[in-house]
């Protein structure tokens, strides 16, 4: 298939972009692209396509932008239920860490979660994952951590691995048994912190290699905050973790440093993740890793909190940047990465070019999967997306809305394009 006459193709290429290279789009103006079997096999003017490939069935853009399919790389896309409740305390003053000591807020979702079996999850979970897709979300990364057991960490793993099995929503998972401690064992984090050391880790590798299909071994997060887990305990889960073969990511800094950033820098950790509270040290160390830092707007903005993560330091001091939803039952349930690119461009003030890389090569290589997706370059996953809009900077510019019109993965088309006023009766 040639998909030709794009007002603005935006290559992204040329690998994740560190620094003041962040927001290099390599745009073709008038660009098309050759798609054959699922993957790119050429891309270029439109016309020089068109000449070189006469017979192949041809997509026309017609004057629309194409990019690369959108990439969120943190996600806690499998839980049940809701908590609608809380939403409406934190508004009238309560904050989020004194609902979660009070046993509200992940607990919540964790018992409801456990409550549930492993295929009601998996319809929970696909009505949102479809949104994304609808939306422009081709691939994301989906965590555990819902269960806080073994049994029922497990269950969304599988959740997530069915999902990802069904498609077109491609899944990357990580577990994440140590994102709270569950109440069987409140004042014995220690306790816990074995269980998933001791338990859960060789438990979930073991069901890895006899279930996931020759997948890569998912990553392992922990949430290192004040009052969850702190930083010995984190480079603890960690050091089993990496012993065991699993990559890592972190949730860092987003209420206070503990200084887990430094910590994911010096592990290799493929993200460091929220870094709101982040100090200048960390973001120094982590500039001078391979380690991503995935910064997750809706979080702060869920929270109504005024601070978002120092992301011009990040770009000054030649980090590599991304961006996320974080999309959970909390603080953050948002399905958009159209309006992640919205409010970073507003609190990170990020161009929309920088805020695109970041949601596309960037967030590709937080989930260590750059060499595959987050560019239009010869040889990648065809997954692409045509915006209803002629200028790319519509990106971020609007908000609320859904600018995708055709949604392509692994060369597969859906097109939302025809979307008209029609009454039921
Ligand atoms: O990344 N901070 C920890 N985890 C999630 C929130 C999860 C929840 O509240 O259910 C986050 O923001
Ligand atoms: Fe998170």
């Amino acid at each position: 298939m040639l998909i030709h006459s794009a007002a603005q193709l935006l290559t992204l290429a040329g690998g994740p972009q560190r620094g003041s290279l962040l927001g290099t789009l390599g745009i073709i103006q008038d660009g098309a692209v050759l798609v054959q079997d699922g993957r790119i096999t050429a891309v270029g003017r439109t016309v020089d396509l068109l000449t070189a490939y006469p017979h192949e069935p041809q997509l026309d853009a017609d004057g629309r932008v194409l990019i690369p399919g959108l990439v969120d790389p943190h996600t806690h896309l499998v839980w049940a239920g809701d908590r609608a409740a809380e939403f409406e305390m934190r508004i009238q003053g309560k904050n989020y860490m004194e609902i979660m000591a009070a046993g509200g807020g992940i607990a919540a979702t964790m018992n409801a979660t456990r409550n549930t079996s492993l295929d009601e999850l998996i319809a929970e979970t696909r009505k949102r994952a479809e949104i994304l897709f609808r939306n422009g979300t081709t691939t994301l990364e989906a965590k555990t951590g819902y269960g806080l057991n073994t049994e029922s960490e497990i269950r969304q793993l599988a959740a997530l691995l069915a999902l990802d099995d069904k498609g077109p929503l491609e899944i990357v998972p990580t577990f994440m048994g140590a994102h709270a401690v569950p109440p069987e064992f409140k004042g014995n984090t220690d306790g816990y912190v074995a269980l998933v050391c001791e338990e859960m880790l060789p438990a979930v590798k073991e069901w890895c290699l006899a279930n996931a299909g020759g997948r890569p071994l998912p990553f392992v997060d922990v949430f290192c905050e004040a009052g969850v887990f702190d930083l010995a305990q984190t480079r603890h889960i960690f050091t089993v973790a990496q012993g065991l073969g699993f990559p890592l990511k972190v949730h860092a800094d987003e209420f206070e440093n503990l200084g887990a950033a430094s910590l994911a820098a010096e592990m290799d950790a493929a993200s460091a993740d929220h870094l709101v509270k982040t100090s200048f040290e960390d973001i120094h160390r982590l500039a001078q890793s391979e380690t991503v830092a995935v910064s997750l707007p809706p979080t702060p903005f869920g929270l109504a909190d005024g601070q978002y993560t120092p992301a011009q330091e990040i770009i000054a001091s030649d980090g590599l940047l991304a961006i996320a939803s974080d999309i959970n039952p909390g603080p953050a349930w948002c399905e958009s990465m159209q309006f992640v690119i919205a409010l970073a461009c507003r609190y990170l003030r990020l161009t929309p070019a920088q805020a695109i890389a970041a949601a596309t090569i960037n967030a590709a290589a937080a989930i260590q999967r750059a060499d595959r997706i987050g560019s239009i370059e010869v040889g990648k996953q065809a997954d692409l997306l045509l915006l209803a809009v002629d200028d790319y900077r519509h990106l971020g510019y609007r908000f609320g809305g859904n600018l995708v019109d055709v949604v392509i993965k692994r060369g597969q088309v859906f097109d939302f394009s025809l979307r008209f006023l029609k009454p039921v009766h």
